[in-house]
């Protein structure tokens, strides 16, 4: 029996059959586990005997979290976590040849520009030495398999790769030339060109996309949505970096990982495409808006209106301005648009942090504290 694949915003390009037996690293991630939570949803992995499995495979560093995974992950589900590292090739081999992996959806990945700043070793690692470790197994084991053409490697890339564009600058398409401009940005625009050396040497059958921002449940404190919702519940202040006008789109995770899902399915081998939604405003724009959001909840505050604990800080070295998504082609080549508002997937948001409470307060302990205090307890004021 084939999996129910939800057909509301896809009709254009002829379907492959679906690759079943997923590998998915940093699944216990923020997107990585959105989805997982997804293909359940959907039906793409049931415990129907022929029906499909995802082994997810994720080390479990400060951002992995098996909470995520909890509705997902009993007994009688065909999804499975493996905790190791996606740089250990026989473990990967191994996880390859015993589960009979049809796709890999790679979001595995040191995902934090400012971490990458203090520290940007552990993102050449994981984002560069890893993607090649996974890309070289899947190789072998596409091979060893009979090269069958629905098997696929999903890398699941950024927005970031393309760098800065100037305010009036057209949006960036799937051709705009890369120029990378943090260790984050460099460490994943690295293992894009290896993701397309696969394809095009080999022949592997790869797929690369460059997502926008993403929000929703579940994302780890250290990002600007949940940190500036949390802030505001703590009562601390919300650090804008400099002038707070650098610009981003914004995507709800759900809408990302369905159109993954629906790429896997219809994306042309070998090409890459942007994710985005055209929801595009300045940073401060945006910590407004979630200002008033949360000061018309109606909940005690220790301090409200919102705005007051607005602060403008020093800025992250090599900022970029701002980051914008031409999707022509999955809009029109596959038919895929986004379903979910920036309005109501913030309210949503902000809903989900306020009734999981006890989710992002374990978080905020130990390492996070240490984290806190060397990102901002230095940069508690604008030049
Ligand atoms: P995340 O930091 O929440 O999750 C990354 C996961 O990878 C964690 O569970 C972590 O434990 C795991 N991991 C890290 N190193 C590993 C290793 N060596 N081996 C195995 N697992 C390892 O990140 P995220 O926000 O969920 O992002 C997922 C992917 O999406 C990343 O590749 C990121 O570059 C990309 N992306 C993110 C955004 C965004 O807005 N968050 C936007 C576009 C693209
Ligand atoms: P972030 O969530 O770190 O995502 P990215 O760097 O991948 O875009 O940051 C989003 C934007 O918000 C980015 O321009 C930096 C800015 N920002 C702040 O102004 N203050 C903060 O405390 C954080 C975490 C981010």
């Amino acid at each position: 029996m084939t999996p129910p694949v939800s057909t509301s915003s896809v009709q254009k390009r002829a379907r492959s059959p679906l690759p079943r037996r997923l590998l998915v690293t940093g699944g216990a991630g923020f997107i990585g586990s959105a989805f997982v939570r997804l293909c359940h949803r959907q039906g793409r992995v049931s415990g129907d005997a022929d029906s499909g499995h995802c082994i997810v495979l994720d080390a479990m560093t400060y951002a992995g979290d098996r909470d995520r995974l909890t509705t997902v992950l009993d007994a009688s589900r065909p999804t499975q976590l493996v905790v190791g590292d996606i740089c250990d090739r026989a473990l990967v081999d191994h996880l390859l040849r015993k589960h009979e992996i049809e796709a890999i959806v790679h979001f595995a990945a040191e995902s934090h520009v400012d971490r990458s700043i203090s520290g940007p070793a552990p993102f050449i690692q994981t984002n560069v030495v890893g993607t090649f470790t996974l890309l070289d197994a899947f190789r072998q084991h596409w091979d060893a398999c009979g090269q069958p053409a629905h098997y696929r490697f999903l890398h699941v890339s950024t927005d970031e790769v393309y760098g800065s564009l100037a305010p009036d600058a057209p949006a960036t398409s799937e051709h705009s030339p890369y120029a990378p401009n943090s260790p984050y940005a460099a460490s994943k625009a690295g293992s894009d060109h290896l993701v397309r050396a696969y394809s095009r040497t080999y022949g592997l059958p790869t797929l690369i996309t460059h997502c926008a921002n993403n929000y929703g449940p579940y994302q780890y404190p250290e990002k600007l949505i949940p940190l500036m919702f949390i802030n505001m519940l703590l009562g601390r202040s919300l650090p804008i970096y400099g002038d707070g006008q650098q610009r981003r789109e914004w995507i709800h995770v759900d809408d990302h990982c369905d159109a993954l899902l629906a790429l896997l399915e219809l994306g042309e081998p070998g090409e890459s495409y942007n994710i985005g939604t055209t929801d595009e405003m300045t940073n401060l724009a945006l910590v407004e808006v979630l200002c008033d959001l949360m000061d018309r909840q109606g909940i005690p505050l220790p301090i409200a209106p919102c705005r007051q604990l607005i602060q403008f800080v020093r800025d992250r070295p090599g900022h970029d301005r701002r980051y914008s998504l031409n999707c022509t082609k999955l809009y029109h080549e596959l038919g895929w648009h986004p379903k979910i508002s920036l309005e109501t997937g913030l309210k949503d948001t902000l809903t989900w942090y306020l009734t999981h409470r006890s989710w992002w307060e374990k978080l905020l302990s130990g390492d996070y504290q240490t984290y806190y205090q060397q990102q901002y307890g230095s940069r508690t004021s604008a030049p």
